[in-house]
């Protein structure tokens, strides 16, 4: 098994004791197939166990471990340190509030998508023994890959409109959003648009297009967002110049 000193460099910053966030360095020997996460956890349990980051499922699924890697936004469990030279710095999430070390305040995004009710709000209640609520595969495919979305937050990360304008709902509540927006089942369209059909929703985007690349599922939110200021200029048309016409 393959070793290789890299230097890791790692932003450490303790509210109660520090008066501003400092960089650590710290000599780590890696194998050949570890990732960035790899690394830290050895820094955890050999060298510093007073540094503090967040992780669980070490395979890209919980979304948990996002942290900026050289200056990008990356999943640490999904960054290879073969890809990088020696030299890798790891700091929090751009773009939040730093709660200790490598872990950022996350309830500004939790309040975010909470607002946009990322949930079924199904279109009629039916009793359980009237059966499931059935789709054909092409209603599927109009929402699947916004089903694929882990939290991760690494598109706010990315984005300079929520790095400028903190109250931008932003990318992956707006694509959860539209995801509920274009299941089959589901009839709370006109309560989401409330809330991202707006000036802090879609029409703060200027569609950089960060979000998508960072994005490690494939959910293309920036996609989502140009949807739905497609469906909401419809709407708004309708409303405003045929208002016979149902939304
Ligand atoms: S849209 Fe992509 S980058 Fe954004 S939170 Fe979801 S999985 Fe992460
Ligand atoms: S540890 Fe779960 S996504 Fe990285």
């Amino acid at each position: 098994m393959s070793e290789r000193q890299i230097q890791l460099e790692v932003l450490r910053y303790n509210p109660e004791t520090d008066s501003e966030p400092r960089f650590q360095s710290y000599t780590v020997p890696c194998k050949n197939e570890w990732v960035v996460l790899d690394a830290l956890n050895y820094v955890k349990e050999n060298l510093d166990t007073t540094l503090s980051y967040r992780w669980s499922c070490h395979m890209a699924v919980c979304g948990s471990c996002g942290m900026m890697i050289n200056g990008e936004p990356k999943l640490s469990c999904k960054a290879f340190i073969r890809e990088y030279a020696d030299n890798i710095r790891v700091e929090p999430l751009a773009n939040f509030p730093i709660e200790r070390d490598l872990v950022t305040v996350v309830e500004d995004f939790i309040a975010k998508l909470t607002r946009v009710k990322p949930y079924l709000i199904p279109k009629e209640d039916k009793p359980i023994s009237a059966g499931e609520f059935k789709q054909t595969p092409a209603e599927l495919m109009k929402y699947k890959q916004y089903t694929l979305c882990i939290n991760c937050m690494l598109c706010y990360a990315a984005c300079p409109q929520y790095a400028l304008v903190p109250e931008f709902i932003g990318p992956a509540a707006i694509a959860l959003a539209h995801r509920y927006n274009q299941d089959s089942r589901d009839g709370g369209r006109d309560q989401r648009q409330e809330v991202i059909a707006t000036d802090e929703g879609v029409w703060e985007c200027s569609f950089v297009g960060a979000c998508s690349e960072v994005c490690p599922k494939h959910v293309d939110p920036a996609g989502a967002l140009q949807q739905v200021k497609v469906a909401s200029t419809i709407d708004w048309y309708k409303e405003h110049l045929m208002p016979w016409v149902k939304k």
